[in-house]
């Protein structure tokens, strides 16, 4: 189905032709502008239920972009985002689209969660008080329900004795294993991963990216993870989508994208992460 501007146009791209509950997210013609300063250039990419998809791509390519405008702390310029064929950039309004309100999109964002290269955890709150704040006042839970979703996801990411510490009193790697087990806490369908090993010193890197692998191995999540860690987007994700000024320069299996790039910029982008050391 070609895509259109018109206000009617109030279905997701590939509803009608049956194809949409194969897609989860879909980004359709979306254009991203900061003043005039063009960064995502019509955009169309989709993703499945359950896939796992890493973005690379050189520094200003678009990618935590993307993901700030699934997180929705950016407002796209043009184009629709559909989240499982319902509209989510928009909304409808009679028989047609309009931009989504704050109120629509609160409801929608609950189903996203997002880890941040700088882990961004309350510092005055311990651990539990961390994870435990969104499942309560966002979604409602009890105060002991969310204790003990605290506690479950803490023991998940090894964490388990450190519920009553505060964040300072924790590592770098501990505080983003937090981070992630206050994402998963409130079970989103859609996790999104930005650079969060980047700020990492290097010996605590591993650590969280097994707790990644395991979160990958052990749910059904649909997971959009930008890294510059290639041995870890090849072993967890299902596809990767190499980014180029806004728009995808190639898009593959991990082994085709990581073995036999096909785009020279994929191999000059590739060549340049491994010499520094990833
Ligand atoms: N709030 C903003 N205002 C102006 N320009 C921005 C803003 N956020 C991002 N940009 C610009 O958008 C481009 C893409 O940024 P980003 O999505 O962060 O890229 P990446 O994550 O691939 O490095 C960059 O040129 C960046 O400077
Ligand atoms: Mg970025």
């Amino acid at each position: 189905m070609p895509p259109s501007d018109t206000p009617e146009n109030t279905t997701a791209p590939g509803v009608e032709g049956g194809s949409a509950e194969d897609k989860l997210i879909v980004f359709d013609q979306v254009v991203k502008r900061f003043g005039d300063l063009t960064v995502l250039d019509h955009l169309d990419f989709s993703v499945a239920p359950g896939e796992r998809v890493t973005l690379i791509g050189p520094s200003g390519s678009g990618k935590t972009t993307i993901l700030r405008l699934l997180m929705t702390l950016e407002k796209i310029t043009e184009g629709h985002i559909w989240i499982d064929g319902e509209p989510f950039s928009h909304m409808p309004r009679g028989s047609g689209l309009v931009p989504a309100s704050e109120s629509y999109l609160r409801q929608k964002r609950k189903r996203i969660g997002m880890v941040f290269q700088q882990f961004n955890l309350f510092p005055n709150m311990t651990v539990r008080k961390n994870i435990m704040e969104a499942p309560v006042h966002v979604l409602g839970l009890s105060r002991d329900e969310a204790s003990e979703r605290a506690q479950e996801l803490l023991d998940l990411v090894g964490l388990g004795d450190k519920i009553d510490a505060h964040p300072t009193q924790l590592s770098g790697g501990q505080q983003q294993r937090v981070a992630i087990a206050r994402a998963l806490a409130m079970r989103p369908e859609i996790l999104l991963l930005d650079e969060v090993t980047s700020a990492l010193d290097p010996e605590l890197v591993a650590g969280v990216l097994d707790v990644l692998r395991e979160v990958a191995e052990t749910t059904d999540i649909t997971m959009l993870c930008v890294t510059h860690e290639m041995g870890f987007a090849r072993d967890v994700s299902h596809r990767v989508l190499m980014f180029d000024k806004g728009q995808i320069a190639e898009e593959g299996h991990p082994d085709q994208i990581f073995g036999d790039p096909r785009e020279e910029r994929t191999k000059s982008f590739l060549k340049s992460v491994l010499e520094n050391g990833h």
